[in-house]
């Protein structure tokens, strides 16, 4: 542990200006600094950063903090690490509090595998760079794979030369103990003398998540050769498999903005996806998926999409583990490469544009995919099916958070249509593996008072769903059509829905002008006649504009309702008994609008307060708007839903 006098020394050093000014370009406006924010795409700055106060805020995406939140958030770094960034770039030196003999044991063995490490991996990318060998073999290997100068020093690739202990020889004249030297995995004894386990071998460093090198992988280059293609690191103090993922360190940044992360074989396929300019991806290297590693992509995002080449073995390692990372609340999805590509050779042919396209057009989510493998491998043979149908409701059930309660029905209603099961039962045998995987959890930890009861549904503080992107033009002219068509309808503890409407959503709140032109002339209306305007007042009106959008509305509407009911034999989400549904949404819509309107003005307020009482009450009131705001996105998925639906029907 970092000791408190350390950490109270970095922050009173730390300056924030100074600090920001590292990664994004600060531009002085009054008494603040302005800034593109470097926390989502935007073209105009509304990053600001105060020097006094020592805080920054961001009024487009809502992020804010001090200079040690800036670095945990832009280096994705947990809170000690982010001080121990600091203070190596003010070089100071902290304390840390007392260890057991244990720790101590191992911190030492692992700062002995971390300096040894850095000092390899810089001995390889020198011999690469700056020998006759390592130019005339190695580096002409990486150029003939259509690696770039600048992707080489990205990701730090080296060589180690054929004749066998160079190496060795000069790890030894700087110090490092033979012993060391091999549990590192870089040299082996044989008959007395030692040689490089690596020689004649380019290297890919592997980097931790904030760029430590913690081992390597080596690629063999002669092709006649009975040896491996790759050999990698043991398991050592410092290299833990299971906890680590290739490429971590070169596209955290670009994972946590794009919300999303790629998963790939190896390095030769994260290396060239930067190179064609996809940087959100990584490698497991060998390994199926592990938990560990799950929970350092959870970190960044919860969107994973595997990206793997479509032979049946390569599909069925990647189907493995993944129930794993559908019970850790990930959004799943899996793209095949076809025949003979995978992702290296892909976009090294088609280029990062392509690439991209071809991603977007071949996403299928897990279970879907799993559908339709078992499907075509079941044929007709019902003992085959029902099997398959038992496992679908198996992963389905492992989807069992509150959050994730929209995804888990997206999937029986898909597995339903495709397996040709009905839906009430599949919903029961997805419950049944739910209540018995309680049931089993139940037994092993016998703690039955603190256990929950079958079917009931965890409730977390943070909701993990986004505020659903919305439209906010459709919105409005969604409250429109909702006033004309149910504007009499009855909705409980209001006269009607007009009323409603007329009561909770401040027309404030409409930015489009004819919008906000029609919402008055409604109640206007409704006050000079004491009745609602009806859908005729609108079609019939001298105003031609109007005319052809309140048409165009109403007509879309019912013109989709009735196909759907005719093609489908299903009813519509507008149909008589769902109104109250829509007004919810659309309710829910400009309540939500309200607060974020609201959160923007007190940000503001906050910058400029200059009582430390008088903020921390904006603080308060702040917190409080956040909370509210999460609370309507944790009741409804309902607005998110009804978008969805109807981008679907276009
Ligand atoms: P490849 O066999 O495609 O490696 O494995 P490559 O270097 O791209 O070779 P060629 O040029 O296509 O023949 C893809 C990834 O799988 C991992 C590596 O990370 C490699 O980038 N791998 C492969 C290993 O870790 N060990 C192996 O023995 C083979
Ligand atoms: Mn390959």
């Amino acid at each position: 542990m970092i000791a408190a006098a350390s950490i109270q020394e970095v922050l009173t050093r730390a300056d924030i200006v100074e600090i920001i000014g590292q990664f994004v370009r600060l531009k002085k406006r009054g008494a603040n600094f302005i800034a593109n924010c470097p926390f989502h795409n935007e073209k105009t700055p509304s990053f600001h950063v105060s020097q006094p106060k020592g805080i920054y805020k961001c009024f487009g995406c809502g992020k804010g903090g001090n200079v040690v939140t800036f670095i945990q958030e832009h280096e994705k770094l947990s809170y000690p690490e982010a001080i121990r960034w600091l203070a190596d770039y003010y070089k100071i030196i902290l304390e840390e509090t007392e260890r057991s003999p244990e720790q101590q044991q191992r911190q030492l063995a692992e700062e002995g595998l971390r300096i040894l490490n850095e000092f390899a991996a810089q001995y390889f990318q020198d011999t690469l760079l700056n020998t006759d060998e390592g130019q005339a073999i190695g580096l002409s290997y990486f150029k003939q794979r259509g690696f770039r100068k600048e992707i080489i020093d990205r990701f730090k690739l080296g060589y180690d030369p054929e004749t066998g202990d160079d190496f060795y020889k000069a790890a030894t004249q700087k110090g490092y103990s033979a012993e060391l030297l091999e549990q590192a995995g870089l040299v082996k004894n044989r008959n007395g003398s030692y040689y490089d386990v690596y020689r004649g071998r380019v290297i890919f460093p592997i980097q931790s998540m904030t760029g430590r090198i913690l081992g390597f992988g080596a690629r063999i280059l002669k092709t006649n050769d009975k040896a491996p293609k790759y050999i990698n690191s043991p398991e050592n103090e410092l290299y833990v498999k299971s906890r680590v993922l290739y490429g971590m360190h070169q596209s955290r940044q670009a994972i946590g903005k794009q919300d999303e992360c790629y998963l790939v074989e190896g390095y030769t396929d994260v290396i060239s996806l930067h190179q064609g300019g996809v940087e959100n991806v990584v490698a497991s290297s060998g390994t199926s998926l592990t938990e560990d590693q799950l929970r350092l992509i959870g970190q960044l995002t919860k969107n994973l999409t595997i990206l793997y080449d479509g032979d049946p073995a390569g599909i069925k390692a990647a189907l493995r583990g993944l129930d794993m990372a559908l019970a850790q609340s990930f959004n799943v999805q899996l793209v095949l490469f076809p025949g003979g590509e995978d992702p290296d050779s892909y976009i090294q042919k088609e280029g990062g544009a392509k690439f991209t396209e071809y991603i977007k057009a071949h996403k299928q989510d897990v279970i879907g995919f799993r559908l339709e493998v078992g499907l075509s491998e079941a044929g007709k043979d019902p003992v085959k099916k029902s099997k398959l149908v038992n496992e679908i409701a198996e992963s389905i059930s492992r989807i069992n958070k509150a959050e994730d309660f929209s995804l888990q029905h997206h999937y029986i209603r898909e597995a339903s249509q495709k397996l040709d099961v009905d839906e009430t039962g599949l919903i029961n045998l997805v419950n049944k593996y739910i209540r018995e995987r309680v049931e089993m959890e139940r037994r092993q930890n016998r703690r039955d008072e603190v256990l929950p009861e079958a079917n009931t549904i965890p409730v977390t503080d943070e909701p993990v769903m986004q505020p659903p992107q919305v439209n906010g033009e459709d919105q409005e002219w969604q409250l429109m059509s909702i006033l004309v068509e149910y504007g009499a309808k009855s909705y409980e503890g209001y006269a009607n829905v007009s009323a409603l409407v007329y009561e909770r959503i401040d027309p404030e709140l409409l930015d489009n002008a004819m919008v906000r032109r029609l919402y008055d002339m409604y109640f206007n209306f409704s006050e000079k006649f004491n009745k609602l305007p009806d859908a005729a007042y609108f079609i019939n009106h001298a105003d031609e504009s109007i005319q052809q959008k309140m048409a165009g509305l109403l007509y879309a509407k019912n013109e989709i309702s009735h196909n759907w009911k005719e093609r489908h034999n299903i009813e519509t989400i507008h149909d008589e008994f769902n109104y109250i549904n829509d007004v919810d949404s659309t309710l829910n819509y400009f309540e939500l609008k309200k607060l974020m309107v609201m959160q923007e003005d007190l940000s503001e307020k906050i910058m400029q307060e200059k009582d430390p009482i008088k903020e921390k009450q904006l603080q308060a009131k702040h917190i409080e708007l956040k909370q509210m705001e999460r609370d309507i996105i944790k009741q409804h998925g309902t607005v998110a839903l009804r978008i969805f639906r109807s981008r679907k029907k276009n």
